[in-house]
């Protein structure tokens, strides 16, 4: 035991998830989902996930514990998402780190949702070469950010200016008829379809754009199209070839995304690109991030999906990257800030 035992807590969103870490070891990765409690809204409802995951907290640190085989009190110390997220969300888990950061006398870090996304990897992979540019994109952000150094210098070069990534294929889904969350019934539809059936647009991708939105992405208008192609068929009383459509609409997508992430690339001369949130489970993105990275020489880290999407290991994974930096802990008037910026 030479390492700190580092406990993190993340509920931004829908995932009550604790993880605990030692030094860039795993140890435990409990995670529980109120997925099941939104489906049939189509999306979060935020009231249902604050509920939740105030019922979630103790049994799930409690869970924690038991899978790394390890007592609270042997915790080092606590990090948790400070946001951006659900601001009463973040709540529940910022109340809860710092009751817990008070009773056993430990430091409290609060940590940046997107930063934790790129600091998982490092459990799978190791130490982050930096600089890096990571690309996140979930169901509730979509940016690109330039990590010169995890635990300090994190710049966002671009971010969605609507819809985040995965919102687009939740929304898709349900014009489909598919169910929520809607990327995984997407990606599986897609396999059977072709992505050239359909041109869907590019978001941000014309000359125009380039000078003032180059980092930027924007899934809303095809969401639209998407949708106004399929009630076109509807109307006129024709089949929707929703593999075809699912194909198409999952090309658009993954295209825009890779191409602007190798863009920001080899316009900072990183060689690194890092892909996270719960989109990058997706299997044309990480199929045509594997093929064009190769051809742009960038080396690509992807976790594997269960640490992509929400989870308290991520949190952990950055809070043990502070401390090992020697960073200042966090004041225990920490607030949960839903618009935190990285
Ligand atoms: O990171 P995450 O679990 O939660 C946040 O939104 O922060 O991401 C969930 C999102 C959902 O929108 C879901 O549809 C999408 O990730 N997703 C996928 C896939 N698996 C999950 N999108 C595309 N393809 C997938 N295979
Ligand atoms: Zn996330």
């Amino acid at each position: 035991k030479d390492e700190p035992l580092v406990l993190g807590i993340e509920t931004s969103c829908d995932e009550t998830g604790v993880g605990i870490v030692r030094g860039y070891d795993l140890l435990a990765d409990a995670v529980a989902s109120s997925v099941d409690q939104h489906a049939r809204f189509g999306g979060v409802v935020p009231e249902v996930a604050s509920r939740a995951h105030l019922e979630a907290m103790v049994p799930t640190v409690h869970r924690a514990l038991a899978d790394a085989g390890v007592a609270l009190t042997d915790v080092d110390a606590i990090a948790v998402t400070a946001g951006p997220g659900l601001a009463g969300a973040l709540l529940v888990g910022v109340a809860a780190a710092k009751a817990y950061a008070l009773a056993l006398g430990k430091p409290l870090y609060g940590v940046n949702h997107l930063a934790a996304h790129v600091a998982v990897d490092t459990l799978e992979h190791g130490p982050l070469p930096e600089p890096a540019i990571a690309m996140l994109v979930s169901g509730g952000h979509s940016s690109l950010l330039m990590v010169d150094d995890l635990t300090g210098d994190v710049e966002a070069l671009g971010a969605t200016i609507d819809d985040a990534a995965g919102e687009a294929f939740d929304k898709v889904a349900r014009v489909l008829g598919l169910p929520f969350p809607g990327g995984p019934p997407i990606d599986k539809a897609a396999r059977e379809g072709d992505p050239a059936a359909i041109a869907f647009p590019r978001g941000l991708t014309g000359p125009r754009d380039f000078a003032e939105h180059r980092f930027d992405y924007s899934f809303s208008g095809l969401k639209t199209a998407v949708a106004r192609w399929v009630e076109t068929r509807q109307r006129n009383g024709e089949p929707v070839p929703v593999a075809d459509v699912a194909a198409s609409f999952q090309e658009a997508v993954a295209d825009v995304l890779t191409a602007k992430a190798i863009d920001a690339c080899q316009q900072r001369g990183v060689e690194t690109l890092l892909i996270g949130g719960g989109v990058a489970a997706n299997s044309r993105l990480r199929s045509l991030a594997a093929d064009r990275c190769e051809k742009a020489g960038i080396q690509l880290r992807v976790p594997r999906p269960k640490l992509c999407t929400d989870n308290g290991a991520m949190v952990a994974a950055l809070g043990s990257r502070l401390v090992a930096a020697g960073v200042a802990p966090s004041p225990l008037d920490l607030p949960a800030d839903s618009s935190l910026p990285v």
